[in-house]
């Protein structure tokens, strides 16, 4: 298993990747922000910001807040430039660095709220970001971390090559330093990292007949953030091109199934700092 701060990063930095990353955020915005709550926070670090498109969430649904964006890759902080530069209101409200998440160029005490979201899946060691971020924030501030559980995702009807590609996703970003069961061990990390008033809520996208436009965006959606890691599982010879196909096949005919089933669990947690 790798031990430096960036292991093969599963998803790539290409400017699709970054426009998937601006749609997913909105995507799932209702369900990720219903119980997030800055109420009384000014200056929120957001670790692992990519291409702005939660921190453009942030300063919408909380005007009060200053954000403070921290990112290692410099091309998704150049397109996180771009993008809110498309909000020019937004100008004075945040600004952008690059750094290792587990190594913070901030002061003790010098953030009121955290915010990480789709991040830690992708670090060697969470626990080290989560001390990380506990060093840089005052005493009673709210922290919010989102993660992945992706032992929870099901598509039905049944299609063995998206199965197979899942399997091999998984396994190619474990092996490479990432933990995409990450959401799960969220408490204990809190915990461990001294954070109190740990909680954690499992929130879900369960599309079936009942919202046959949103299961049919989000199966699309799916499709394209499985192939953002085909060139890399390609490359390293954890997929066939058959694979590849077959999953793309069978991504089509669920989506136009009539009673095809989308299901995802994901793990949200919060904890203060004291
Ligand atoms: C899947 S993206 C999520 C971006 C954003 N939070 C969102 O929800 O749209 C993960 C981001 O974490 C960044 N990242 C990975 N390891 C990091 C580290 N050690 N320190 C800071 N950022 C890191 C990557 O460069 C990438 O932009």
């Amino acid at each position: 298993m790798s031990e430096s701060p960036s292991p093969a990063y599963l998803h790539g930095f290409s400017p699709v990747e970054q426009a998937r990353l601006m749609k997913q955020a909105r995507l799932a915005e209702s369900t990720l922000f219903s119980r997030v709550d800055y109420t009384g926070a000014r200056r929120v670090l957001e670790v692992g910001s990519g291409v702005g498109a939660q921190t453009e969430i942030l300063l919408r649904r909380f005007p009060d807040i200053h954000v403070t964006c921290v990112d290692l890759n410099p091309l998704q902080l150049e397109a996180a430039r771009r993008n809110l530069a498309q909000m020019p209101w937004y100008r004075d409200r945040y600004e952008l660095h690059q750094a290792d998440a587990t190594n913070l160029p901030f002061e003790p005490r010098s953030f009121d709220a955290a915010f990480l979201c789709w991040v830690l899946e992708h670090v060697p060691s969470p626990q080290r970001v989560l001390n990380e971020v506990r060093r840089v924030l005052a005493p009673g501030s709210p922290v919010y971390v989102t993660e992945v559980m992706n032992s929870s995702f099901l598509l039905h009807p049944y299609s063995p090559n998206v199965w197979r590609y899942w399997m091999a996703f998984n396994d190619f970003q474990y092996d490479n330093g990432g933990d995409p069961f990450v959401g799960a061990k969220l408490g204990n990390l809190l915990l461990a990292g001294g954070y109190q008033d740990v909680r954690t809520e499992i929130k879900t996208f369960h599309f079936d007949n009942r919202e046959p436009g949103r299961r049919k965006t989000m199966i699309a959606f799916w499709e394209e953030l499985l192939l953002s890691a085909s060139d890399q599982l390609l490359d390293a010879g954890r997929v066939t091109p058959d694979v590849v196909e077959g999953m793309r096949r069978e991504m089509n005919d669920v989506q136009n199934d009539p009673n095809a089933v989308f299901f995802y669990a994901f793990v949200q947690a919060s904890a203060t700092v004291y």
